[in-house]
């Protein structure tokens, strides 16, 4: 069994609403992952249960062979799983480093062992050059290379990533897209919510469908977004946005 994360029976109300629904679906080590979904499907909500923000109403979700709900989001990302925001959080008063030099401190101990992995984060991601300039200096493509510097600066072997490319150019989009891939080469699994269809078929191998909190559709990418059912409820609605 490769399952690094697996999700059993998944269920979240809030009050009368119900947000997710007995949802179930596995990710394995290094692969890159697809939750789509139309607007207030339950993806979000979905990632706040994955990272201990929210607590499942019921169900089960397992990392690395062990449960997982109901732990805080900081013993969750300690063992290896993180997750960036729709709305960017970075520290603005901060500089661009200590951003991630925060992040680093997950695992490090000495400064100049959390300065030395923020330094290689920020390479990784192409900002090496705005190290020491505000974070509210940068651009929205520029702050989401930091959310992915961020989010690898904790160590992670799951980063799952909420509407990272929303927003941004084609070339921004391609760029990312290409760091993203690099990423899982190096092994870390990556869990995307995205709206692009040609983004996520480019990007993810295997994805699932949410549509009103429940799976609708989980598999290759290509089997998914071809299911019929899958192009009536999601894909005929977004069409123009997803291809625009
Ligand atoms: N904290 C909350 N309290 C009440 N309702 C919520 C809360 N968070 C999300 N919801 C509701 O749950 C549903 C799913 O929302 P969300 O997970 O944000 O969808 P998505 O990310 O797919 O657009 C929506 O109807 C939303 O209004
Ligand atoms: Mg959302």
């Amino acid at each position: 069994m490769n399952q690094l994360l697996q999700l059993e029976g998944v269920s979240k109300s809030f009050g009368g609403l119900r947000a997710l629904h007995d949802v179930g679906f596995s990710v394995e080590a290094g692969e890159i992952f697809a939750i789509i979904g139309p607007n207030g499907a339950g993806k979000t909500t979905l990632f706040n249960c994955i990272a201990g923000a929210q607590k499942p109403t019921s169900g089960s979700i397992i990392f690395q062979e062990r449960r997982i709900d109901g732990l805080r989001p900081h013993e969750i990302c300690r063992s290896g799983l993180v997750r960036t925001f729709q709305i960017v959080k970075p520290f603005l008063g901060m500089t661009v480093a200590d951003n991630v030099r925060v992040a680093a401190y997950v695992h490090e101990r000495r400064n100049a062992g959390a300065d030395a992995v923020a330094r290689a984060m920020l390479k990784q991601v192409g900002l090496d050059d705005y190290a020491d300039v505000g974070a509210d200096e940068l651009n929205i493509a520029q702050l989401r290379r930091l959310e992915i510097a961020r989010a690898m600066a904790t160590r992670p072997r799951m980063v799952l990533l909420d509407e990272m490319l929303a927003g941004l150019t084609a070339t921004e989009t391609e760029a990312i897209c290409e760091e993203l891939r690099e990423i899982a080469r190096q092994g870390v699994a990556l869990v995307v919510v995205e709206h692009s269809i040609p983004v996520v078929s480019s990007l993810c191998s295997r994805a699932v469908v949410i549509n009103f909190g429940e799976v609708m559709a989980h598999g290759a990418t290509l089997d998914v977004i071809r299911d019929p059912r899958v192009q009536e409820a999601y894909l005929g609605k977004v069409e123009a946005v997803a291809w625009s």
